[in-house]
């Protein structure tokens, strides 16, 4: 509504036509698509897109009013009742319009009544703090506030939650992916030839960049790797689902591979996914003995990823700890774009983690170098858990000696030495000639 005609500017009062006034009908929406989009321009407080604010005319609880001045649509008012609370998201007057205050004024007061009637008890707007709609509301009795908007798209991969539901999908928190600490050079390798590609398509078409389809994650227990999983989904905020061919185990063996179909149809029909398959060994080890699955459901599987490949918003993370025990074949290029390793954290890593967790247990001065040097042989999960412990320490210090104080470098330390490490040194040898052996970024 900025560049609206000033009243004060209205000179030839003879000239100046009063727009009726009259509620919305649905052959209004051309000419009001035409002044919203005329608006997009200009800054405006609802920050609502066109699209949106067309849904909110059409919808049932949609209380709107137009302003027409010679057979023109020169104004609009959109507002929903909800309950008791009525919002009026916005009250648009063409540009040209004289009086543009005055119109907005009365659209409110005929936007009003009919709120009124459905069972509005207060009403809410949104209003930018420099347009002519904050003047009309002032002058109609509106209370300022210090609350401020804030907004946030939804991801429009959510909006298929049946299926999403079936599969037992779901969102994932936008900051899992900076609370993964440390593990700098997978993180980046991921973030520039997963995450990238993936989030900006066009942009990597433009310079033949080929997004990845499906990728696998191996590493010992817990290193991060279904973590790293969830946290690209998080990045991507495309919902993540997660497929365990092991509990398949119970059925019948035509069954398996049936439901396994199944569920990679239920996938491929939403928008958007990440689909994380863990502890993929399980149908793709090279003995048939280590296999927990039928060989259809494995030979299922390896028919279902070309679908996969074909699919531009569904990325397939496989995870495996025996990456040496895979059927050879299994990983072949043309399968996995990238096969990643999740290591054990170095030094840096770890104090990375052991930084996160102590400044969430404590506010006491911790020696963090003696924790990272403690912790050489500790995963990830390791640390957590030896975090927890040192913080249930300090809380049943609490509790039963009344020292107050929160957890210190002692109890830290005590935590670590009670915790068993996940990692030997063989299993990090074997990891570093596996990681020779197998990864390919
Ligand atoms: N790099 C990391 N930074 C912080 N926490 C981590 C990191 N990697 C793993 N964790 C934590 O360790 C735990 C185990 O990680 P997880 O992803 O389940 O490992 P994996 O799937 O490799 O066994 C999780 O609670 C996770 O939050
Ligand atoms: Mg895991």
């Amino acid at each position: 509504m900025t560049g609206c005609v000033a009243y004060s500017r209205v000179m030839n009062e003879t000239s100046y036509m009063t727009p009726t006034l009259r509620p919305y009908r649905p052959q209004d929406l051309g000419q009001i698509l035409d002044l919203w989009q005329r608006e997009e321009a200009a800054p405006r407080a609802d920050g609502l897109s066109v699209d949106q604010k067309v849904d909110l005319l059409g919808s049932e609880d949609s209380v709107s009013f137009v302003a027409q001045a010679d057979e023109r649509v020169v104004g609009v008012a959109l507002a929903v009742v909800s309950g008791v609370i009525a919002w009026i998201y916005s009250v648009s007057i063409d540009h040209d319009q004289d009086r543009c205050e005055d119109i907005a004024r009365r659209l409110l007061e005929e936007v009003e009544v009919v709120l009124a009637e459905k069972g509005a008890r207060k009403l809410a707007a949104t209003a930018a703090s420099d347009g002519i709609l904050r003047n009309a509301l002032k002058a109609r009795g509106y209370e300022e506030t210090k609350l401020e908007l804030m907004h946030r798209d939804v991801s429009a991969a959510v909006a298929t939650p049946a299926a999403l539901a079936e599969l037992g999908g779901r969102m994932i928190d936008p900051n899992l992916w900076d609370e993964l600490k440390g593990m700098d050079d997978v993180k980046e390798i991921i973030e520039r030839r997963v995450i990238l590609p993936l989030a900006e398509p066009d942009l990597a078409a433009r310079h033949s960049v080929s997004p990845p389809r499906a990728i696998v994650l191996f590493g010992p227990p817990g290193t991060g790797k279904t973590t790293f999983a969830k946290g690209i989904a998080s990045r991507l905020e495309w919902p993540f689902i997660e497929v365990q061919p092991a509990e398949l185990a119970g059925e019948g063996a035509e069954r398996q591979a049936k439901l396994l179909a199944h569920a990679f149809d239920l996938v491929l029909e939403l928008e958007a996914a990440v689909v994380f398959v863990d502890e993929v060994e399980d149908l793709a080890s090279e003995r048939d003995a280590d296999r927990k699955v039928n060989t259809s459901v494995t030979n299922e599987f390896l028919k279902q990823i070309p679908r996969f490949r074909e699919a531009p918003h569904h990325l397939l993370v496989c995870a495996t700890n025996a990456i040496g025990g895979l059927d050879g074949a299994f990983l072949r290029p043309g399968r996995f774009d990238y096969v990643l390793p999740a290591g054990p954290p170095d030094a840096e890593a770890r104090r990375a983690i052991w930084t996160r967790y102590v400044s969430e247990i404590t506010d006491e001065d911790i020696d963090i170098d003696l924790l990272v040097e403690a912790t050489e042989l500790f995963t990830p999960a390791d640390i957590e858990f030896s975090a927890d412990k040192a913080a249930q320490r300090a809380f049943e210090r609490e509790h039963f000696d009344e020292s107050s104080g929160r957890a210190t470098t002692r109890e830290f330390l005590f935590a670590i030495k009670r915790t068993r490490p996940s990692l030997t040194e063989e299993a990090i040898e074997t990891f570093r000639k596996e990681t020779k052996t197998f990864a390919r970024d």
